[in-house]
């Protein structure tokens, strides 16, 4: 396949109203609990993008009847707790980690085996953090040499409830569990470092699974049933950060966008733009099925740089590349810690960026969990994305402040997270184009 180029050329303002599409982690959960739910559930507002499209064909491939997606909507006619059936092959989830680390949870307790691959961003991804804990609930995973994928999951094993205390502060570790926890017997109970978004278990409990949440432990009990209900899924919030940063570091910018996901799990990069001082509105907060959904106008704004609180780092962690962008258009140093995890993200997220940002002649600098940036000019130029969907649009958006055209390599996967970006972005005020590679 030949590769993408996104072209942006310098300068421009933001301006107008749009919804982006639906959120990603909700999308993934949708499918996954219509799945295995009694009924049938009727999803709006999902996204049709590679990542959420996998699980989805992954659910397919193990004889889920889904119809869609057509224009966001899709529907699932579950087949109960116990009723999938053995695909035919691996199923491969391409990028998406989300996929591969929350169907180990769920698969882990079927009567069959599976195997699950992934692209090679995916295959280079750690795997132990789910493997570990699911082993002690009694499943049989395999991973290849490093704890990676490929993922060989023998079925037909009977799995117990644990207490598990999570080292890192992940929604995918807490989720694998849970959804695990659903099939065990007992109580199985999740405590992390830090609070990771909740999407999991807002979910399970609209779904009639209660889930009981004590400050940062959340637990289940085995033995229950799902049962299928509608879902509204909101604009997703870290899709939004493209153009919250955007509105902020363009003069001239003011824009408002619709339905975004408002949980507090998920917050973390407009408190942080908000501390550098960004002019973000929330309007009409309001809840959607479970799960909280704002409008957010934004307008350009002086920013500074400033320390990200630790934190807040859980709570923005898909959000960093597109704040390093805002950070080089700050005055004055920004200087992230407590992060390590963003290096195994769908690319090094502290390398690509520090590098990328170095050929716009920013002066970034990398640490072991986070990188220091200093506030300057941002020139024009070429960087490389490394496949990472987030990293492409978050050099996108830079060209809003740069001083000529900036080339930006290897953005096919945009299409994982944000179909239809460039054209939205362009419709705002991005002089934005797609090209083929090996131009
Ligand atoms: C996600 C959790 C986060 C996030 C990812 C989606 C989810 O990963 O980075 O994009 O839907 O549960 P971790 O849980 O590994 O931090």
């Amino acid at each position: 396949m030949r590769s993408l180029v996104f072209h942006v050329e310098p300068g421009g303002a933001l301006q107008g109203r749009a919804r982006v599409p639906g959120d990603k982690s909700i999308s993934h959960r949708a499918i996954m609990l219509g799945a295995l739910a009694d009924g049938v559930t009727e999803i709006d507002g999902f996204l049709e993008g590679a990542d959420a499209l996998g699980t989805l064909y992954a659910f397919r491939a193990m004889g889920v009847w889904i119809d869609g997606p057509a224009a966001g909507r899709v529907v699932i006619h579950g087949v109960g707790l116990d009723g999938l059936s053995a695909p035919d092959g691996p199923l491969d989830l391409g990028n998406s980690g989300t996929s591969m680390r929350l169907l180990a949870g769920l698969l882990a307790a079927q009567a069959f085996d599976t195997t699950l691959t992934g692209d090679a961003s995916l295959s280079g991804r750690p795997m132990r953090r789910v493997t570990e804990p699911l082993g002690r609930m009694g499943a049989l995973i395999e991973t290849a040499e490093g704890g990676t994928p490929p993922l060989v999951i023998r079925g037909g094993q009977t799995l117990h409830a644990i207490e598990y205390e999570s080292p890192v502060a992940s929604a995918q570790v807490k989720s694998a569990i849970l959804l695990a926890g659903l099939y065990a017997s007992g109580r199985t109970c999740v405590k992390e470092p830090a609070e990771s978004r909740d999407h999991t278990e807002r979910m399970l409990t609209g779904f009639g699974w209660p889930v009981a949440r004590t400050g940062l432990t959340s637990c289940v009990e085995g033995g229950g049933r799902l049962k299928a209900r509608a879902i509204d899924v909101p604009a997703d919030i870290s899709s939004a950060a493209f153009f919250l940063v955007g509105a902020t570091i363009a003069a001239d910018s003011d824009l408002v966008l619709e339905h975004v996901g408002w949980n507090p799990t998920r917050t973390g990069v407009v408190e942080i733009l908000r501390l550098m001082g960004a002019d973000i509105e929330v309007l009409a907060e309001r809840e959607v099925g479970g799960e909280p959904v704002a409008d957010l106008r934004v307008r350009s704004a002086p920013l500074h740089g400033i320390d990200i609180p630790e934190a807040l780092v859980p709570r923005a962690i898909d959000e960093f590349p597109v704040l390093f962008v805002a950070a080089a258009c700050a005055q004055g140093r920004t200087r992230l810690t407590g992060a390590a995890e963003l290096r195994v993200k769908e690319s090094d997220r502290i390398q690509v960026m520090a590098d990328g940002l170095a050929a716009l002649g920013v002066d970034a600098q990398p640490t072991d969990d986070g990188i220091v940036i200093e506030g300057g000019p941002v020139d024009g130029g070429r960087v490389d994305s490394h496949g990472d969907h987030r990293i492409a649009m978050s050099f996108a958006v830079a060209g809003l402040r740069a001083r000529s055209a900036i080339r930006i390599d290897d953005c096919r996967n945009v299409n994982t997270s944000f179909p239809g970006f460039a054209e939205l972005a362009r419709g705002l005020g991005l002089d934005l184009h797609e090209v083929s590679g090996d131009d």
